[in-house]
């Protein structure tokens, strides 16, 4: 790249930017939430996130440092603990918890590049969804794989590697997340 289209591809990020709007908080921390994101009542946001093309339910809390891609949406009385990703695809019902440090995919197989050594672009890739139902909570540090549900009140142990389904009220935990209890098997 020479020195005058680095300035150019700067002066367009710059353009980017001015689209968007920085919202400054009471505590001056800064958050990027683009014109295009749904929020709904009393939907708490705290410093430094990126949100974009997304929805957001009624009274919902969003912590510090969390990306929202488009096309994601979020239920109302969810919790999305800091440093957490949800990329596009992703479906978070109401009443949803989920812990720091979450990450989202939705492509199996990623490539930087298409066919010619041109950078890829949407069109070279197909989004792969995942849900999450109502009332699940996904531990901290958890990476869910693309293409699965996460069943209504389940619960995700902390740092697992989600694979497949999580059967609704049922705990799961490891890599690969395994069934450690169904919620029938508390006395
Ligand atoms: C999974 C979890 C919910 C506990 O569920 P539980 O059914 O009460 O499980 P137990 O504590 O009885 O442990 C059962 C077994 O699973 C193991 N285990 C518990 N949590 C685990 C985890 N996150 N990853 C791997 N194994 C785990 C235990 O070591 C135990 O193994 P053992 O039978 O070989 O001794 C809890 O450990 C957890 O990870 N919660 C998420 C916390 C979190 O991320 N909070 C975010 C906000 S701070």
């Amino acid at each position: 790249m020479t020195p005058s289209s680095l300035a150019a591809s700067a002066k367009e990020e710059v353009c980017a930017c001015l689209c968007v709007s920085v919202v400054k908080n009471m505590d001056n921390t800064m958050n990027r939430i683009a014109p295009d994101v749904k929020l709904g009542k009393d939907v708490k946001i705290y410093g430094y996130v990126n949100l974009y093309g997304c929805a957001i339910g009624d009274y919902t809390k969003i912590g510090a440092f969390v990306e929202i891609q488009k096309n994601a949406r979020i239920g109302k009385n969810c919790k999305i603990s800091s440093h957490t990703f949800i990329c596009e695809g992703v479906s978070i019902e109401d009443n949803v918890f989920i812990g720091h440090n979450v990450t989202f995919i939705n492509d199996l197989y990623p490539r930087a590049t298409a066919e010619g050594d041109r950078l890829q672009t949407d069109d070279d890739w197909v989004c792969i969804p995942t849900r999450v139902k109502k009332g699940a909570s996904i531990g901290s540090s958890t990476t869910l794989l693309c293409g699965i549900t996460v069943g209504e009140n389940a619960v995700v142990g902390a740092g697992s590697v989600v694979t497949k389904d999580v059967p609704p009220n049922s705990t799961v935990a490891g890599n690969p997340a395994r069934i450690l209890r169904r919620m029938e098997d508390k006395g």
